[in-house]
């Protein structure tokens, strides 16, 4: 079959890596794509948020099959413009409709959803310009820190965390006023959670559901998770503490009750749901929706996936996933994120990637492509904050006759992936390139903690 995977970071690099391994896969296209998905299927000019120019690419490349990677068409739409043309309604399409959509374009929606359906989330409440006083009595009746959030999309940058409370009041005004745009029109204050975060994803027909490797995903830029927020250093799956039992209460109290709460609702589901949890004490809460993977934890993720990926995609589209089985890897992923030098603020762009930034020599590294571009001369360069993920792959062990402790494997998966990434990413070169050294460190350091 022909597929069409939408986007150009290295999540799509990733996804569009997986699905060109299937036997399934005819030809891969990609819009817009990068110099990486260039190497294994056909970049196609044109933005997916640009639904006649994607509807085209469809018509024109015969395309059996639409994965779409970033959210913004999603919310924008691009699910229903599928759905209503009666010359792409019978394209497989993953991703949902606007209103599913709105688990991510909406916080004000996710949380009403979540309360409505009883979903772990912290205690919140919305308020506009017009609530502005009630939004203050709001948060003195809180505990620092406050959490503020814009209802809409805001590139990722929609949610500020305040240590005191006038800074608090102050930043509500700073978002009712036009901060983040219109997207902070509205402003859901919620309670603080504290405990240890991680990215669990699931792939849903909205019937049944996959679950994906879980991720853990580094946010701030520097070592010691210290600095500015980006959107994200590097990944580590699997997770520790995600045993057998968090799982089951993640499956409980938030995967089951989610997907019936879009069904009561009549909100039909094809796609991903990536929950961004907080592990309060070993007890599963939701700190957001995405309606996308996660970028790093994708390049991560897709590694560990051994069973046919198209197949669950081109299943879940026909709603028979519960016809389905996922096969997980044994082995671990660790992925590094070279970032340009001033990321996540001002970074120059256009700057000469050295090294071998395509393969690696080592079959355990993959090479995904988040921001960089090539010349007609075919020099590769820079051309974003975020420029390639590294991923590592522990080594391949039979652990049947293993008799090492769970907390021994993670330190060993760990150690595997960091001894197999960190060589890699050194023979990357380009003026001002960047990358923490401390990915994984922090669970190897918790386990040995005990
Ligand atoms: P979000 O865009 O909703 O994922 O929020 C961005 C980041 O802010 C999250 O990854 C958390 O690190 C943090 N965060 C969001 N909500 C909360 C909360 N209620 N308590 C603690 N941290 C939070
Ligand atoms: N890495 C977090 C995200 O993709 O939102």
């Amino acid at each position: 079959m022909n597929v069409l995977v939408l986007g150009g970071g290295g999540r799509e690099h990733a996804i569009a890596w997986k699905i060109s391994q299937s036997k399934d896969c005819s030809q891969l296209f990609v819009m817009p794509g990068n110099p990486g998905t260039g190497r294994i299927g056909k970049n196609l000019a044109g933005s997916p948020k640009d639904f006649s120019k994607v509807r085209q690419a469809v018509l024109d490349n015969n395309v059996d099959l639409v994965v779409v990677g970033p959210e913004d068409p999603l919310v924008g739409g691009l699910g229903d413009f599928f759905a209503e043309d009666p010359a792409l309604k019978d394209v497989l399409f993953i991703g949902p409709c606007s209103k599913g959509a709105a688990l991510e374009g909406s916080k004000e929606f996710a949380k009403q959803f979540m309360q409505r359906h009883s979903i772990p989330t912290a205690a919140f409440r919305s308020f506009t310009s017009s609530s502005i006083d009630e939004a203050d009595r709001f948060l003195e009746s809180l505990k620092a820190p406050y959490v503020l959030k814009a209802d809409g999309l805001a590139a990722g940058k929609g949610v500020l965390i305040c240590q005191d409370l006038d800074q608090a009041k102050a930043e509500l005004r700073n978002m009712l006023g036009g901060k983040f745009g219109s997207a902070g029109n509205t402003v859901v204050i919620e309670e603080f959670l504290s405990g240890i975060e991680v990215s669990m994803f699931i792939l849903t027909d909205g019937k049944d559901y996959l679950l994906l490797p879980e991720a853990k995903d580094y946010k701030r830029i520097g070592d010691g998770d210290t600095g500015l927020n980006t959107g994200g250093m590097g990944a580590v799956s699997p997770v520790p503490f995600v045993t057998d039992e968090f799982k089951d209460k993640v499956i409980k109290r938030i995967v089951v009750p989610t997907l019936d709460g879009l069904r009561e609702e009549g909100i039909p589901y094809k796609g991903f749901i990536f929950l961004g949890l907080m592990n309060c004490g070993g007890d599963p809460y939701v700190i957001e929706y995405n309606v996308r993977m996660g970028d790093p934890e994708t390049e991560a993720v897709m590694t560990r996936i051994d069973s046919d990926l198209l197949h669950h995609l081109t299943m879940c589209a026909k709603g028979r996933l519960g016809e389905e089985k996922i096969k997980i890897s044994e082995r671990g992923a660790l992925t590094v994120v070279c970032v340009s030098g001033g990321y996540p603020e001002g970074y120059k762009k256009g700057i000469r990637i050295d090294g071998n930034a395509f393969t690696s020599d080592n079959p355990d590294v993959n090479i995904f492509h988040m921001g960089t571009s090539l010349s007609d001369d075919g020099i590769l360069a820079t051309s974003g904050g975020r420029v390639l993920a590294i991923t590592a792959n522990s080594r391949q062990t039979d652990c049947s006759n293993n008799s090492e402790t769970p907390s021994q494997k993670a330190v060993r998966l760990i150690g595997e992936g960091r001894d197999a990434c960190y060589p890699e990413a050194e023979k990357i070169r380009f003026e001002g390139r960047y990358f923490r050294k401390d990915i994984g460190l922090d669970i190897i350091r918790f386990i040995e903690k005990g």
